[in-house]
Parts: structure tokens; C-alpha cells; sequence
């Protein structure tokens, strides 16, 4: 692949034409390079990639949805099952307007809501970075949804009640590097998508912008400052986690760790500079008061902390800087919602590697070892003692243990 890229890169350089849909003219090439970095920032190759594929963009991997499973389409230039054909204003249209080639709304499990802040150019510079990609002939079946939601019409409800359309507009009365993270943060890296809160229809909240929800078992924690949940930590601590995965507070895991290692770890220092200024600034809710939890249970999950959790997290829950997480700095432990403390522990978790930081040390699954009670135990133990969050019950853990039964296409 790499050697048609460079073969049409050379022949676009000498002027010669070829009516193939590789060929970059020399006056594009800063145009694919902004389109190639574009495509970083907003992260397309992990929905419209299958992990572990030779095909970069040709599709397939099976997208969750609060209302079933979606498949990512081929945005490969090929013409038959790709956008090869595609004219610019249609694929400017799927981007930014959520409109299929034939005017079909598509699902919001493709992030048009945000990447609607991007201008034109930016889509055309990403159409312009696509073009350079092997095409890979892949048909791909899309749309897996239950009835009645298989019927794209039930979209239309949907954008009228979600969905803004409008470019990034910059605020005059901050800095440049405000901006710039601003429209980052709501436009192409999309972080919202994860971090904000739903309606029932998977709408976003907005005045509940970035306060944190739980998806695909993984709770996508406040990231709000201010009074928010990131208060404590400084722009340049928020900084080194989206480079690295790691920092004094935290290790990203799931799919966080994904958007990292295939995102935030590849961009520019001035922009994830500029993502920590600007989530500096964003304000969030106070933090409530929480219920008590019951004593014997408290004793218990102690006991299971000791035994099994000390060895790395220690017995302050401090763990080691850029290694074990600090439990009583992670937001996962601190949030109302116990399901990624429940998931961790049931399941174990890698924690991003990145060019930066290639070490990723791992949490051992304990769902083999530990039952449902025993698990609710530690789990309780830890929310209490270190993030003064709310009690796990078993019923949870067992919810959660059969919630995540692996799927096929
Ligand atoms: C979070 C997952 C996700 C990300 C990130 C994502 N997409 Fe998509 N995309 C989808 C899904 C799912 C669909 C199918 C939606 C539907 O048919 O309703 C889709 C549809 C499309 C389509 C319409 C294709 C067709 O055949 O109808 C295009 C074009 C597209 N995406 C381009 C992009 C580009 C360019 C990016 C990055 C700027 C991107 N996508 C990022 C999930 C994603
Ligand atoms: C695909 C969903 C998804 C997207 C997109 C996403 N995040 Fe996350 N994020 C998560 C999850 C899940 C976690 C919890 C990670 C863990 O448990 O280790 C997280 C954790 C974080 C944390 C650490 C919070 C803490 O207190 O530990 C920060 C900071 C963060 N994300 C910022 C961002 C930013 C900035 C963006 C956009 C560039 C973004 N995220 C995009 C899902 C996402
Ligand atoms: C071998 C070392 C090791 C042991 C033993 C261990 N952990 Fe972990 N733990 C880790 C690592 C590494 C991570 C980071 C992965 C991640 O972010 O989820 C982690 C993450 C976590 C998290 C998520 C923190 C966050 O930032 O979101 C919790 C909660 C947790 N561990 C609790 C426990 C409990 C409770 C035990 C004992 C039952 C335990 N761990 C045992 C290494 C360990």
C-alpha cells in the first residue's frame, strides 16, 4: 500500500495525470497532510477499521448503540463498496449533516453531531487525505438495529430534537489556544460522544456538557474543572494523560485507552496543550453527599483489599505514579455509577501503550477468583474509603457479569 501511495504521490509531484482515484496533485499534498492529521484527531480508523485488519477504513467493525449494533461502512475510495463515487458534496454531507448518498438520515453512532463543527475544508481535506488510501472492495451490511428502529426515518425525530448543524464558531473574548481546544474537544475529537450525558434517545444533554456517562460497560467519567470532577488536576497533568495514558492521578483504560493510543498520543504538543487549557475552563456541577454503607460488608471487602489489591494499589490506595493508578484520584472510583469499577475488577484491564510510554502494566481480572458478593465487597470497600461513592450491590455485579457476553456479525 504504502508503495502505490508513494508511486502516486511521485507522479502527482511530476504533474502526471492519472485518472485513477490515488493521484495527488503537488498543490493537494499539504491538503492530505492536513486531511491525514484530521482523520487522527477525530479517530475515524477506530470505528471504520476492524482491529486487526490489513484494510485501513474498509469497515465491518460492529459499532454498540444503546439500541443494538451498528456496522461501520468501506470509506475506502473503492467504487463499487466504498466512497470512490462519491461526489465531495455527499461525502461533505454524510460528514457534517449525518446524510447518507441518497439522502437517508444516518445514525448518530457516526459522530456527524460533532463533526459538524469542522468547516468545509476540513472535509475536503479529509476526502483528499481518504483518496490516498488503498481501496479495499468490501461490501459491508450496515444496519443490525431491532425494528422499529432499522427505519432510518426514525431519524429524522432525532435530528430535529439533537442535532445543531453549524461550524465551530470562535469566542472573540479568549485566547487563540482556548479555541483551538474548543473546537477540538466539540468538533472532531468528538470527546463528548463518550463524556456527555444522554437523553433515553441518546441525545446529548447539553447543559450537561462532558459531565460523564456510562457506555458499552465503561463509565466515561466528568471531565469537567472548575468545580468539576478534574479540579484538582493541573492543564499540564490533563495534558500528559491524553499524550501518554498516564499521569499521577489516572491510567487509561478501555476505550479510553483506545481513543489515546489511536488519537490523542499521535497530535501535535500545541493541540493537546490547548484541549487541557480549554477543559480547564469548562465548569461542571458540585460533587453530592452519598450514602452510608453498611459495616460488615465494609469489613469485608477490607479484608479482600489487603489480601489481594495492596501489592500494587497499597494500602493508602497512593498505588505508584505512572504505574498503579492512585484509587483515591480516579474518577472512576469516585463517580456515582459504579459499572467501571465493577468492569475492572471482573475483568482485569490493560492500560493504554503509547509510542510515548510503550509499558503498560496490567489489572488482573479477579471475575474468576471472586463471587458476586465478594466482588460488591472490595468494590465498596474502595468507593468508600477512597472516593466516598456510593455502595455496589450484588445484584450489580451479576448485572454486569451478564451484560457483557461477547457479540458476533
Ligand atoms: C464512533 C464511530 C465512528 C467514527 C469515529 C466515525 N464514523 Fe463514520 N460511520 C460510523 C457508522 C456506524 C456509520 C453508519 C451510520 C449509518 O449508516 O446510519 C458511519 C457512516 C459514515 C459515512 C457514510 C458511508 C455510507 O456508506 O453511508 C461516511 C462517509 C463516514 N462515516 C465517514 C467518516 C469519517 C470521515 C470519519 C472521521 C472524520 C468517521 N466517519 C468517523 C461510525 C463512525
Ligand atoms: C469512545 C469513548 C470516549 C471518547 C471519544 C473519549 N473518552 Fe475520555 N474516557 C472514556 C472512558 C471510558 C474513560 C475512563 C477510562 C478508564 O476507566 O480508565 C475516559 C477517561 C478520560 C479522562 C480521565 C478522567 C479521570 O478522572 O480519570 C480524561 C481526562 C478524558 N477521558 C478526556 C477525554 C478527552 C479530552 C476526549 C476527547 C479528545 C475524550 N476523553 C474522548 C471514554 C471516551
Ligand atoms: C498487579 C497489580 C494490580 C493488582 C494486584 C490490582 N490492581 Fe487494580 N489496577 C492495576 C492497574 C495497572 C490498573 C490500571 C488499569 C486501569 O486504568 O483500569 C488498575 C486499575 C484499577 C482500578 C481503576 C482505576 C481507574 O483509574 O479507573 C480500580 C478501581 C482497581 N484497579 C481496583 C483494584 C482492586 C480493588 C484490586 C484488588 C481486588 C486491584 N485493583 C488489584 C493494577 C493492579
Amino acid at each position: 500500500m504504502a508503495r502505490i501511495q508513494t508511486i502516486a504521490v511521485v507522479l502527482g509531484v511530476l504533474g502526471v495525470g492519472m485518472n485513477v482515484c490515488c493521484a495527488a496533485g503537488p498543490q493537494d499534498f499539504a491538503a492530505v497532510e492536513r486531511g491525514r492529521y484530521l482523520v487522527v484527531a477525530a479517530d475515524c480508523g477506530s470505528c471504520h477499521t476492524l482491529p486487526g485488519s490489513d484494510h485501513s477504513f474498509a469497515g465491518d467493525r460492529a459499532i454498540e448503540t444503546p439500541f443494538g449494533y451498528l456496522a461501520a461502512p468501506n470509506i475506502t475510495p473503492d467504487q463499487q463498496t466504498g466512497i470512490g463515487s462519491w461526489t465531495d458534496e455527499q461525502f461533505d454531507a454524510a460528514v457534517r449533516q449525518g446524510r447518507s448518498r441518497n439522502g437517508a438520515r444516518l445514525y448518530p453512532a457516526m459522530p456527524f453531531p460533532y463533526y459538524s463543527r469542522m468547516s468545509r475544508q476540513d472535509v475536503s481535506d479529509i476526502r483528499a487525505y481518504l483518496n490516498t488510501i488503498e481501496p479495499a472492495n468490501n461490501a459491508v451490511v450496515v444496519n443490525r438495529l431491532p425494528f422499529p428502529l432499522n427505519l432510518r426515518s426514525a431519524m429524522i425525530v432525532w435530528d430535529a430534537l439533537y442535532f445543531t448543524p453549524g461550524e465551530f464558531r470562535p469566542d472573540a473574548s479568549k485566547l487563540a489556544e482556548w479555541n483551538r481546544g474548543a473546537y477540538l474537544v466539540q468538533g472532531p475529537a468528538h470527546c463528548g460522544a463518550c463524556h456527555t450525558p444522554k437523553t433515553f434517545l441518546g441525545g446529548d444533554k447539553t447543559s450537561e456538557f462532558l459531565r460523564g456517562y456510562t457506555l458499552q460497560g465503561w463509565t466515561a467519567p466528568d471531565i469537567t474543572s472548575g468545580q468539576g470532577a478534574l479540579r484538582d488536576w493541573s492543564a499540564d497533568e490533563i495534558a500528559t494523560y491524553l499524550e501518554s495514558g498516564h499521569n499521577t492521578y489516572a491510567a487509561a483504560a478501555g476505550l479510553m485507552g483506545e481513543v489515546i493510543e489511536l488519537s490523542t498520543s499521535k497530535l501535535t504538543d500545541s493541540d493537546i496543550k490547548a484541549m487541557a487549557a480549554y477543559l480547564k475552563d469548562v465548569s461542571g456541577a458540585p460533587a453530592e453527599g452519598s450514602p452510608a454503607a453498611d459495616q460488615d460488608i465494609l469489613a469485608a471487602g477490607g479484608a479482600i483489599y489487603q489480601d489481594l489489591c495492596v501489592a500494587c494499589h497499597r494500602r493508602d490506595g497512593h498505588g505508584v505514579p505512572n504505574m498503579f493508578p492512585n484509587l483515591a484520584e480516579a474518577a472512576t472510583v469516585k463517580t456515582a455509577d459504579p459499572t467501571s469499577v465493577v468492569r475492572v475488577l471482573l475483568q482485569g484491564a490493560q492500560t493504554a501503550a503509547t509510542d510515548r510510554e510503550r509499558t503498560a502494566p496490567a489489572m488482573p481480572a479477579f471475575g474468576w477468583q471472586l463471587n458476586d458478593a465478594q466482588i460488591a465487597a472490595v468494590a465498596t470497600y474502595v468507593r468508600d474509603h477512597f472516593g466516598k461513592a456510593p455502595a455496589v450491590s450484588e445484584a450489580q455485579v451479576k448485572n454486569e457479569r451478564v451484560a457483557r457476553e461477547p457479540i458476533d456479525l
